[in-house]
């Protein structure tokens, strides 16, 4: 059974998903935008456990609970900083993906949601990143059978159509 992809409008904190994905810096001790709201849904004992985790690259991703979130699993994710693209921003941003995936399946998680990472503050264009996004997300999910849902969570609803457009082109 192939997993179902899609894309939603929504505040990723409400998500009654198995993992929510953060996009975070590399302190891993929480900052604005989607950083911001996952750590207070979650409550101080976030960045608590984060704080054990001792950060995470660029391109990398760190699992810790979901706390006081409806999400079990919160993977902290740091998304690569937009320099134009010829800096590996691509291959890093596809990885952020590819670790996740990772990370959730080792757990267990059925189901799955990102946020645009690096999309925001990290300037990087929303076209270019959903691309990425997507087709990071399809060439990997085939490895995790236990993977059955995977939701792109747009904060507008401008991005909800790059992400409808790209998985109906698909
Ligand atoms: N739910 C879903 N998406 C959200 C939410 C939310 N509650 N809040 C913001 N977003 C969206 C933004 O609109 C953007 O499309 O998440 C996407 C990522 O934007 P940022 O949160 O700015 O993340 P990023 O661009 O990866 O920059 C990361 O920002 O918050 C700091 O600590 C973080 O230093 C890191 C940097």
């Amino acid at each position: 059974m192939t997993a179902i992809v899609r894309a939603l409008q929504a505040d990723i904190t409400t998500l009654s998903v198995d993992a929510i994905v953060n996009a975070a810096n590399s302190s891993l001790l929480g900052g604005g935008g989607v950083d911001g709201a996952i750590h207070r849904a979650a409550g101080p004992e976030l960045v608590q456990e984060c704080r054990l985790l001792g950060g995470c690259e660029v391109g990398e991703a760190r699992l810790t609970k979901g706390y006081r979130l409806p999400a079990r699993f919160v993977i902290h994710t740091v998304g690569p900083v937009w320099h134009g693209g010829a800096d590996g921003e691509p291959e890093l941003l596809a990885s952020c993906y590819r670790n996740s995936l990772a990370l959730a399946a080792g757990k267990g998680a059925r189901s799955i949601a990102f946020p645009g990472i690096s999309t925001g503050v990290y300037g990087y264009p929303i076209g270019l990143a959903a691309a990425v996004a997507v087709s990071a997300v399809s060439s990997a999910l085939a490895q995790y059978g236990s993977i059955r849902e995977v939701i792109f969570c747009c904060f507008s609803a401008g991005d909800l159509a790059v992400y409808q457009r790209l998985l109906g082109e698909k």
